[in-house]
């Protein structure tokens, strides 16, 4: 079932994606060459506290960070480490879902460390223009799968891969919330969609084959091929008229 949120529960929501969005802000400042994956958790961790927020990831079927950081050909997933060092030219996924006053924002942002090779950037923009392409088309009277295939026809005309183990879902009081939220499909299926639904949409993506493994550690989902990944998250309410992106805030 889709639950409809109301304006006092969309609020809370709003107000949890403007401090998440205000933690990936200040992301940039602090990668850099030799930082571990779990300093990065670790800093996330103490940025939730001070805002508020409660993580919805730790402690989620055992996981045990706040944030999911995946590198290079991670996808999702990927569990924070000490022993996992950035490297230059690495791309990180940072993955985070927390909730303020009991309702959910879910976001996920890429970053280089120091620089990209330009065609890893490219790839990176299509991805971003992935989700952007999903989020034009959550408005009321669409249907769920309009959204899928938006984000599959702007993957596909730059050929790249698209993962289909995991997908977008709804979101509210709960990280995980129906509908699930596919990156691929035909459009005109699938539910309606209503004023007050809120979607969190995540491409996932890759420069060769689409196939991933999840690693020995139950979570780290990798591309097979060793083929660099893409991911990006944002959370996003139906209105009566433009798409809300709550973890976007000022747009
Ligand atoms: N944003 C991720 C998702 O939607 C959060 C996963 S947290 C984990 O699946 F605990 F499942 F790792
Ligand atoms: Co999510």
């Amino acid at each position: 079932m889709i639950t409809i949120k109301n304006k006092a529960a969309i609020a809370k929501m709003e107000e949890a994606g403007k401090r998440l969005a205000t933690i990936f802000d200040k992301l940039p400042s602090i990668i850099e060459v030799g930082l571990s994956t779990l300093a990065i958790d670790a800093w996330i961790e103490e940025r939730q506290r001070q805002y508020g927020l409660v993580s919805k990831s730790k402690g989620y079927k055992g996981y045990k960070y706040v944030s999911c950081i995946s590198v290079n050909d991670e996808v999702v997933h990927g569990v924070p480490s000490v022993a996992k060092k950035l490297q230059v030219g690495d791309l990180v996924k940072v993955d985070v879902c927390a909730a303020w006053n009991g309702y959910c924002a879910d976001m996920a942002r890429m970053y280089f460390v120091e620089n990209a090779a330009p065609r890893s950037q490219q790839f990176v923009e299509a991805a971003q223009r992935s989700l952007n392409q999903g989020i034009a088309k959550a408005y009321a009277g669409n249907r769920l799968s309009d959204i899928s295939y938006a984000i599959q026809s702007e993957i596909e005309a730059s050929s790249y891969g698209i993962v289909r183990d995991f997908a977008g879902h709804g979101i509210g009081k709960m990280m995980h919330e129906d509908p699930e939220i596919l990156n691929f499909g035909q459009p005109g299926h699938g539910p309606i969609l209503r004023p007050g639904m809120a979607l969190a949409l995540e491409p996932m993506i890759t420069m060769g084959s689409h196939k991933i493994v999840v690693l020995d550690d139950g979570w780290t989902a990798k591309t097979v091929d060793g083929s660099l990944a893409a991911h990006i998250e944002d959370t996003v309410i139906i209105t009566d008229a433009e798409p809300k992106i709550i973890t976007r805030p000022g747009t």
